[in-house]
């Protein structure tokens, strides 16, 4: 069974990609918010019938419920509102984000936890910690969803299908994410060869600023976080080994630790089973690092 916790637009969509994947059997839908998560289950639910897809969801504002959860998901908590930086919801979600694991520990104790509400890298540092989960547990969706926006720009900007686009985005879920040219390519393709230094910047600075522009547009940003903790919920549940970026806990990787933070992982049915260490560069490092650095700096206002 799969829980998602925060039936608000974000969560409702994971709902929904990840019962069209048709990968589990029952997804359970929990929030504070009296009603909300019943009727998101049953508008989902109708939907699934139309379609003959046998997934059950259910609503519920009673923790208690997740027991048997091989999955957790953690969107509950404040979005960002226009002119915010993820980083300014640190106070406001760390504490919701507390409560929600606390009871993730008490009442499914043996799921894999996937948090979501931002900022990503310290409410995954933080879910860690509370949990007291082994580090290949508790995984976040951050740069999951920077990649495929780095995908789109590719895409947009060379006229190439996105079938034939493999790209990679690293480090902070924030203003100081890594999109990595080097690390991408069009079939096999390297991306440095398909496009000049100044258009590679653009998309670089783009895929950072991007998610801002759309939360100015209409709000929040909805269907692109939905399907991307779909996708990590497929790869654990098929156990696909896919080497797909997620924040989880550094131990000396990249030459960091004490920090969770978006890297390349390998996902299977036991979650994060193998970190991998890219070679990189001066300049990719220096911005890695300003991630590390933005994300202890979080971690260290947190009273944990
Ligand atoms: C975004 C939010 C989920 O990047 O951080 O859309």
């Amino acid at each position: 069974m799969i829980t998602i916790i925060g039936a608000g637009k974000v969560g409702g969509a994971a709902v929904l990609f990840t019962a069209l994947r048709k990968v589990t059997d029952e997804i359970l839908l929990l929030d504070v918010v009296q009603g909300l998560p019943q009727g998101e289950a049953m508008d989902i639910n109708h939907m699934l019938s139309e379609k003959g897809i046998d997934v059950n969801v259910r609503g519920s504002n009673d923790y208690s419920e997740m027991k048997g959860s091989d999955i957790v998901v953690v969107v509950a908590g404040s979005g960002r509102k226009p002119g915010m930086t993820r980083m300014d919801l640190l106070k406001v979600n760390a504490s919701i984000v507390k409560g929600v694991v606390e009871n993730i520990k008490k009442y499914a104790n043996d799921s894999m936890i996937i948090p979501v509400t931002n900022p990503l890298d310290p409410m995954t540092y933080l879910t860690y910690k509370v949990s007291g989960f082994q580090k290949n547990r508790v995984f976040g969706m951050g740069n999951m969803l920077d990649l495929s926006r780095f995908v789109q720009f590719i895409h947009e900007t060379t006229g190439y299908s996105r079938h034939s686009i493999r790209a990679m985005v690293i480090g902070e879920h924030g203003e100081n994410m890594l999109p990595l040219p080097r690390f991408s390519t069009v079939s096999g393709i390297s991306l440095l060869h398909l496009l000049p230094k100044q258009k590679l910047d653009e998309i670089t600075q783009g895929t950072r600023q991007i998610a801002a522009k759309v939360i100015e547009l209409k709000g929040a940003t909805v269907h692109a976080p939905g399907n991307a903790i779909s996708t990590i919920i497929e790869a654990v549940l098929l156990d696909t080994k896919q080497v797909i970026p997620v924040a989880t806990y550094l131990d000396g990787e990249y030459g960091h630790s004490g920090v969770s933070i978006g890297v390349p992982a390998v996902i299977g049915k036991n979650g994060v089973e193998k970190i991998i260490e890219l070679d990189l560069d001066l300049n990719e490092k220096e911005w890695f690092k300003k991630g590390v650095d933005s994300v202890k700096n979080a971690i260290a206002n947190l009273e944990l």
